[in-house]
């Protein structure tokens, strides 16, 4: 049967697109859910017993893929006409071999977060995704999913397409992360529920904690301290039962940093975003571009589904550059790209420290974002783990591909606004990867983005 889709939308079907000047964005704009979160509900919707109920889900392609992906395990979906989900798990060890392999599409979190599903039961599954998701390394998962127990091969070492025969035994974890990475220590917890005893993953810093979140509000046991030193530190009691929950997913504060850089870098706008998710491990980028001069308002505070959520009021501001501590990465990992957009338009510099995670994104954003505003016409320099914007003029111009990257698409649409002439982007499909109707939703507040052609 096949997964209940979303109705189509328009504006960005479109693969290319051009950005041009505009008046500022005014109003009120709704972001899609967050896709942290979705992904979640609807895994572990999956590993539960009974129907989970899941409102404000993002129907992005990624969310889709997994969707996909769980029901060819097992699990079944059906889609109120208003939008809600109806999750009908198998509990966490009655999934069934897929008869076909997996495609995750564009999604790193998809499938790194299923291997680790795969890897806790007695099943066999094979990955595989699009050009840009093939190009990532997965040994980062599947080195500890095999200390675990599970039988794996890959593409030259670590590339999809990757096999997994899970263990019907698994063994607790007791990693060690070189990275703070959610997907990791997610993937690791996945495979854990079935594993006998207690299971401990440990990262540098602490990275988003939605699986421990929604892992607790299922009813597993999971502990998390943060030592003197920053290691933060998971601990889950595997032979875990889930039981249904329903979940309201906040909107995601990685997709409303786009008409958040936006409304603050054009003049005249004065812009709402209501419904953001404010976990604390998500909200650097908040933080940063207040620090920036910023005048970003947080109101209504309040906890939504036992999600923190707060409504933004964004007003037009002239920003200052800064230094951004390797510290924050982990908070705004996704947000490098349009921050670095928004600091083309700050007095002075701005340095983003201790980023080497870009480099495995969707792309190697620090190459894709720094090239993209230097063939723009910007001041930027980059290396290894850094970049360093120097705010001016935008000549602008250009066409840039997103190379399959939905961040690099809405970041160069973003540019766009403030460049001397409009910028086109090209690949602007993968925007549906994590914000269907972007585009649309941009022109209704005042934006100027127009079916582009490649000259
Ligand atoms: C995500 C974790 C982050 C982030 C990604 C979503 C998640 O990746 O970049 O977009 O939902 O767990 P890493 O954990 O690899 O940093």
């Amino acid at each position: 049967m096949p997964l209940p889709m979303p109705s189509d939308n328009s504006l960005t079907t479109h693969e290319t697109l051009e950005s041009g000047h505009h008046s500022g964005l005014s109003g009120r704009f709704d972001v899609p859910g967050d896709k942290s979160i979705s992904h979640r509900s609807l895994i572990l919707g999956g590993l539960a017993i009974g129907t989970t109920q899941v409102s404000g889900l993002l129907e992005g392609d990624d969310v889709l893929a997994t969707g996909r992906a769980m029901q060819a395990l097992g699990a079944e979906f059906t889609r109120d006409d208003d939008g809600i989900w109806h999750v009908t798990g198998v509990g966490t060890s009655g999934l069934v071999s897929p008869t076909s392999p997996l495609d995750l599409g564009n999604s790193g979190t998809g499938v790194r977060l299923l291997m680790g599903v795969v890897a806790g039961q007695p099943l066999t599954a094979t990955f595989c995704g699009d050009a840009s998701l093939s190009r990532r390394p997965m040994a980062r998962v599947t080195d500890q999913l095999a200390l675990m127990g599970a039988s794996i091969t890959a593409r030259d070492g670590d590339r999809l397409p990757v096999t997994i025969t899970g263990s019907e035994t698994p063994l607790a974890a007791d990693h060690t992360s070189k990275v703070a990475s959610a997907q990791i220590k997610s993937a690791v917890l996945l495979a854990a529920l079935n594993a006998r005893g207690t299971s401990i993953v440990r990262e540098p810093t602490a990275s988003r904690d939605h699986t421990e979140a929604m892992l607790t509000h299922f009813g597993a046991t999971v502990r998390s301290h943060t030592d003197t030193d920053g290691t933060h530190i998971v601990e889950l009691e595997g032979e875990a039962t889930l039981i249904a929950r329903d979940i309201i997913v906040p909107r995601d504060p990685s997709s409303a940093a786009f008409p958040m850089v936006a409304a603050l870098i054009t003049e005249g706008s004065d812009l709402t975003i209501p419904t953001v998710g404010m976990n604390p491990l998500r909200t650097g980028l908040i933080q940063t571009l207040r620090d920036m001069g910023g005048d970003i308002e947080i109101t209504n505070q309040r906890v939504e589904g036992g999600e923190a959520v707060a409504d933004l009021r964004v007003r037009h501001s002239q920003l200052h550059g800064i230094d951004v501590p390797p510290a924050r990465a982990a908070s705004m990992i996704d947000e490098y790209p349009i921050l670095a957009i928004a600091a083309t338009k700050a007095d002075g510099v701005t340095r983003m420290l201790g980023v080497e995670e870009l480099r495995v994104k969707e792309t190697d954003r620090i190459a894709v974002v720094a090239d993209g505003i230097a063939a723009a016409g910007g001041e930027v320099t980059y290396d290894e783990d850094s970049m360093t914007v120097t705010g001016g003029t935008i000549p602008g111009g250009i066409t840039i591909d997103s190379q399959y990257d939905h961040r690099i698409a809405m970041s160069f649409l973003t540019l766009g606004m403030i460049s001397d002439a409009p910028i086109t982007v090209s690949g602007c499909g993968t925007i549906n990867t994590s914000f269907p109707g972007f585009a649309d939703s941009m022109n209704q507040r005042g934006a100027a983005l127009r079916i582009g052609r490649l000259s």
